[in-house]
């Protein structure tokens, strides 16, 4: 795929593997950034931000099997993150190889504030560094993105010299971070008007924007930056990111697509024109949503715009007497179009493997032999337990097949007791890492605190639970339930998630999710996490 230096539509730059992955508990390990890659690359993003390859050998793996496998002659562009420092620009290209389309994305900050405090550089040395690590990277890779950081709260006249200097030096994207997220509307798309006014080379380059959501604007601020010249949008599914997050990918690809007519005349098109402003297929857009929240632990909220549980449920009697009459009364936008399928009885217990396997497909899961085994056996118990299985099901089981977390504990076992009069008492049987049986027993003020209290005897790892989180995949009383949980150590916050039609074995399946994650993250011997006797060794 080649990007043309103007585009007559939108770029879409998807950082949700690494601006996403820096939020809190949301670390994916290599296995499950590459599902998420390829999901990307089947929603039809331009653009994958895999990583920051300098940042950690598991970054430096995780650009380099994406640009393997994702990044092929018909794939994405793959991007790798790094510092305008000549070490970052060598590992990122490194990682990048495999790449048929590569691109180094580098940064450097130029507000004051990150000049005095942060950088102890003076504007010339800024200057300087941007000359000549542009160049060091352009020497090493065709495609480059440059990104003065903080240019939100540079000054705009300083911003048009940095630009200047990066793409005379070989930058083919500049991209204009609010990394603050301090910018409004007015002033984002003025400064992408300024920039386009005062930069005398940027006919050279796409302008790109990037912007974090701490006040609620990003999207807002895209927007008025596309209708200002801005043809790039970096952008992560369900908006995960540092702090409050950043622009939220189904949110700007739908608001460019419901609204065409609006925006049509700001590409030089007649408003009436059916092209599409995005390379997006919006039907997969509910399905990366699933997949990234499942997968990384942040929960979508339920009045998220596009995505959340809500955002196409009509709740009073007005509406809902409305959208019988006619959906256009209240509704903006089909929910199929966002891949939200009505929510088909699909397949029963008495469905076979063959059966399964075609609507996986249709589904648009690309599973291994051995993850349709896995998934298939999955399959049947919740069919046994469930009269009726969902395409909704179905995905809910996949994901939490799909699940790369490291197996070092297992749960053989999970059994309550509980209710009213009844002190909640929960026994758990896990195989530890070295093959050990162990089984040990609590007492809690509830099923699922005594089960984790349980557990918590069992793996011995001290560690704060800081959100439970339990979600039905559909409607009825014998629904798959889904368990989101988040924990934390020392510092550091771990997920886990798990499907199940008995919610406390899917409780108890991600809390021992979120415990593997903890114990392969950390040194090998630096905690001898379960590394005790059991009350009973089985
Ligand atoms: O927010 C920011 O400024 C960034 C840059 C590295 C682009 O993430
Ligand atoms: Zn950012």
């Amino acid at each position: 795929m080649t990007i043309q230096p103007h585009p007559d539509r939108v770029i879409i730059f998807d950082t949700t593997l690494r601006d996403g992955e820096q939020c809190p508990g949301a670390t994916l390990n290599v296995d499950e950034k590459l599902v998420i890659a390829r999901q990307l690359a089947r929603l039809g993003v331009d653009v994958i931000e895999a990583g920051f390859a300098i940042a950690s050998s598991g970054d430096f793996e995780a650009v380099q099997r994406i640009a393997e496998t994702v990044g092929t002659e018909n794939g994405p562009i793959i991007c790798s993150l790094a510092r305008s420092v000549k070490a970052d620009i060598e590992a990122a290209a490194k990682a990048l190889k495999p790449a048929a389309h590569p691109r180094i994305h580098t940064f450097i900050a130029t507000s004051d504030i990150h000049l005095k405090y942060k950088l102890k550089k003076t504007r010339q040395e800024v200057l300087d560094i941007t000359s000549e690590m542009v160049a060091y990277a352009k020497s090493l890779c065709q495609d480059i993105e440059f990104s003065p950081e903080d240019a939100g709260r540079s000054d705009p006249e300083f911003l048009y010299q940095v630009l200047e200097r990066a793409i005379a030096a070989g930058a083919t994207t500049v991209n204009i971070p609010d990394t603050v997220g301090y910018t409004t509307p007015s002033e984002f798309g003025g400064l992408i008007r300024g920039i386009k006014e005062n930069v005398p080379n940027i006919d050279q380059a796409i302008i790109s924007v990037h912007g974090h959501n701490d006040l609620g604007l990003a999207v807002a601020n895209f927007l008025e930056a596309v209708k200002n010249g801005a043809r790039q949008l970096e952008c992560t599914i369900n908006g995960i990111g540092e702090r409050a997050g950043n622009a939220a990918l189904e949110e700007l690809v739908m608001a460019l697509h419901v609204r065409r007519q609006f925006f049509n005349p700001f590409f030089g098109r007649p408003a009436d024109s059916e092209a599409p402003i995005t390379n997006i297929n919006t039907r997969e857009i509910y399905k990366t949503s699933r997949l990234v929240s499942n997968l990384t632990g942040m929960l979508v909220q339920p009045n998220k715009a596009i995505v959340g549980a809500n955002a196409f449920a009509h709740e009073s009697g007005i509406h809902q007497d409305g959208v019988l009459k006619n959906k256009l009364t209240y509704e903006i936008m089909d929910a199929q179009s966002i891949g939200l399928n009505d929510n088909l009885i699909v397949l029963g217990k008495h469905s076979g493997r063959h059966a399964f396997q075609n609507r996986l497909q249709e589904l648009g899961f690309d599973l291994s032999d051995d993850e349709i085994n896995k998934a298939f056996v999955r399959f049947k118990d919740v069919a046994d337990k469930k009269k009726e299985v969902t395409n909704w099901d179905i995905e809910a089981i996949v994901n939490d097949e799909i699940q790369q977390t490291p197996e070092l504990f297992r749960l053989e076992l999970v059994q309550v007791s509980c209710g009213n009069n009844a002190r909640p008492t929960a026994t758990v049987t896990l195989r530890t890492p070295q093959g050990q049986e162990l089984t040990d027993a609590a007492t809690g003020t509830g099923p699922v605190d005594a089960v984790y209290k349980a557990i918590n005897r069992v793996v011995n790892v001290p560690n704060e639970l800081i959100e439970f989180s339990v979600q039905s995949v559909t409607a009825g009383i014998d629904a798959i339930g889904e368990v989101t949980i988040r924990l934390r150590y020392q510092g550091r916050v771990f997920s886990g998630h798990a499907a199940n039609t008995d919610i406390i074995v899917a409780s108890a399946q991600a809390y021992i999710n979120a415990l593997n994650r903890l114990q392969s993250s950390l040194e090998p011997n630096a905690n001898q996490v379960g590394d005790r006797q059991s009350v009973v060794s089985v």
